[in-house]
């Protein structure tokens, strides 16, 4: 019997190196005779190029199909028209570059016709595939073929349903392909048609349909456009395998395959990815923000800051950009370098009381002249947007309402999201600042999240990492470079990385990059879960800074939430 393999529509590059990697194994696995792979979205994740059809050749694809992206890449028509291994799609305009049907030979010797066909039901205009279906199966049965196979590219599954009674005892397959999901609808009709409705997908399935998800799902929450890149996480290769007898045509079975490839970036350590989280706390405080805005108040947060500290800058950039996407107003208040104490606390009391400004967030540092408990101190607590004020650091230890630490409830929020079970669960804290590890400490340990917490820290000395070794939970924020590595964890540990830092890297272009306290490579090797710097806990502080200013203006505008 013929075996013919049909890979699923091929994501730019993740999708190619999975295919790279897989494909040779699957072809010998499988015993497949001819390959075809649906190749429109294999470069960058839309068209096809000369380049990433050589890389699907070289991985074993003996012809590749095509879509509605085709055309993507103005550059590509010429190869496209050129390629005798490719197959465009059948039903377009006379003239149009390329071939919508070919005969191949296998390699057991049979003749095989492919069609590329479009859909036109939420596709852009196209000849009726289903008449060019028949002028193609007319055309391949008067040549002597009598294995055909269809790649149907439609967004809807009746279409392609139809599409297989349609040609029913006509051709040996029709693959649906476009929608990147693949079905469970497999089977072979009463005539020996082979159908399914969507063979899938090979690329990255942290995605939306191949593409990365964050950005896939912020064009759905905001309506903007968004750029699409192709997901890397989780790849794997689906296809399916269809059995023909060469001497009829006819399908004898039709086989579904989901591959894995490799599971994220890094092993198997499940990335804590912030972004995702963040997003969805930014969404929800823009909702309120819209409330609040309805009911006549304008939440207002000032970012206060002392000088030119470039880090400073940069936390501040980020910090109002989230504020003004989530509709508040910003009032930014930069001091000279050389601002004392005294100036400091009078214009934070200044705005402690103006009725317009709902939120104080002073940036530190502030430099050796300022005594920052002092301006801290000067910022009414239910404005004190960082939750550093001493009346909000008590309430936090009591646990009562108060504006928690933007970096401690963000990584919080973090765990939730990822699921990350706490209860009874050691949790292991390095740094002891009253930004991250005191408070992030005590919310461990309340009743409800019912951690049990040491504190570990630079005074702690060698047994730092004995204590590191013990933790379920390792919070990272020691405030150095890399300095936590693979044999401070235990297998399957949870590791939250709160450090930022740039470090000289002359292999990266600009000499430099960006990375925590945790050494990622040695560490991811050995957790079970491990949150990436940067995307991780960084978006969600940023995130937490947009709750705390939309709650302290609900607060103040009447007391809506608790
Ligand atoms: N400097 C470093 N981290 C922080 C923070 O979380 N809040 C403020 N205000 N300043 C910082």
């Amino acid at each position: 019997m013929l075996k013919i393999l049909f890979i699923a529509d091929v994501i730019g590059s993740p999708g190619r190196e999975a295919l790279r990697a897989r494909l040779p194994g699957l072809k010998r696995g499988t015993g497949a005779h001819f390959t075809i792979v649906n190749a429109e979205n294999s470069a960058g994740g839309f068209g096809v190029t000369r380049e990433a059809a050589a890389d699907l050749f070289a991985s074993g694809a003996d012809v590749l199909t095509g879509g509605n992206h085709l055309w993507d890449r103005k550059d590509s028509i010429a190869y496209i028209a050129e390629e005798p291994r490719l197959v465009r799609p059948a039903n377009l305009p006379a003239g149009t570059p390329g071939h919508g049907t070919l005969v191949f030979r296998a390699a057991d010797g049979t003749s095989i016709g492919v069609v590329n066909l479009l859909g036109r039901v939420f596709m852009k205009e196209a000849d009726c595939p289903f008449r060019t279906a028949d002028a193609a199966v007319e055309s391949l049965r008067s040549q002597g073929v009598r294995v055909i196979v269809v790649d149907f590219h439609a967004e809807t599954t009746a279409e392609k349903v139809a599409m297989g009674w349609h040609l029913d005892g006509r051709v040996s397959a029709v693959i649906g392909t476009h929608t990147h999901v693949q079905t469970a609808d497999e089977r072979v009709l009463p005539q020996g048609t082979a159908c399914v409705s969507d063979a899938g997908m090979t690329g990255g399935f942290e995605s939306v349909i191949g593409m990365d998800r964050g950005a896939a799902l912020r064009r759905f929450l905001t309506l903007m456009p968004e750029r699409l890149t192709p997901a890397e996480g989780d790849l794997r290769v689906n296809a399916v395998l269809v059995t023909v007898d060469p001497s009829t045509g006819r399908a004898a079975a039709i086989e579904r395959i989901q591959l894995p490839h490799r599971s994220v970036s890094a092993g198997t350590v499940k990335l804590l990815t912030g972004d995702q989280p963040a997003l969805s706390v930014r969404y929800a405080a823009r909702a309120e923000v819209e409330r609040l805005i309805a009911g006549g108040v304008m939440p207002t947060l000032a970012l206060v800051s002392v000088g030119e500290d470039p880090a400073s800058q940069i936390y501040l950039k980020k910090k109002s950009a989230a504020c003004a996407e989530a509709g508040i107003a910003i009032r930014r208040v930069a001091l000279a370098a050389g601002a004392d104490t005294r100036a400091v606390v009078e214009r934070v009391r200044a705005l402690g009381a103006d009725p317009d400004v709902h939120g104080i967030l002073v940036q530190l540092p502030l430099g050796p002249q300022v005594n920052a408990q002092a301006v801290l101190e000067s910022i009414p607590p239910a404005r004190d947007v960082d939750g550093f004020h001493p009346e909000n650091v008590g309430r936090l230890g009591l646990g009562l309402p108060c504006l928690m630490p933007c970096t401690p409830r963000g990584i919080l929020e973090l765990l939730r999201y990822h699921q990350v079970p706490l209860a009874g669960k050691h949790a292991v804290v390095l740094g002891r600042s009253p930004i991250v590890g005191r408070p992030l400490a005590t919310l461990l340990s309340l009743k409800g999240l019912d951690c049990t917490v040491t504190i570990g820290h630079s005074a702690s000395g060698p047994a730092l990492r004995a204590l590191a070794r013990e933790a379920d939970l390792l919070i990272a924020a020691i405030g150095r470079p890399e300095f936590v590595t693979g044999d401070w964890v235990k297998s399957g540990a949870t590791v939250v990385d709160v450090g930022i830092h740039r470090v000289p890297d002359p292999t990266r272009r600009g000499g430099s990059r960006i990375t925590g306290d945790v050494e990622f490579e040695s560490v991811a090797a050995v957790a079970g879960a491990l949150s990436p710097v940067p995307g991780g806990v960084g978006p969600m502080t940023v995130a937490m800074v947009v709750a705390n200013t939309v709650l302290a203006a609900e607060r103040q505008a009447g007391g809506v939430r608790v």
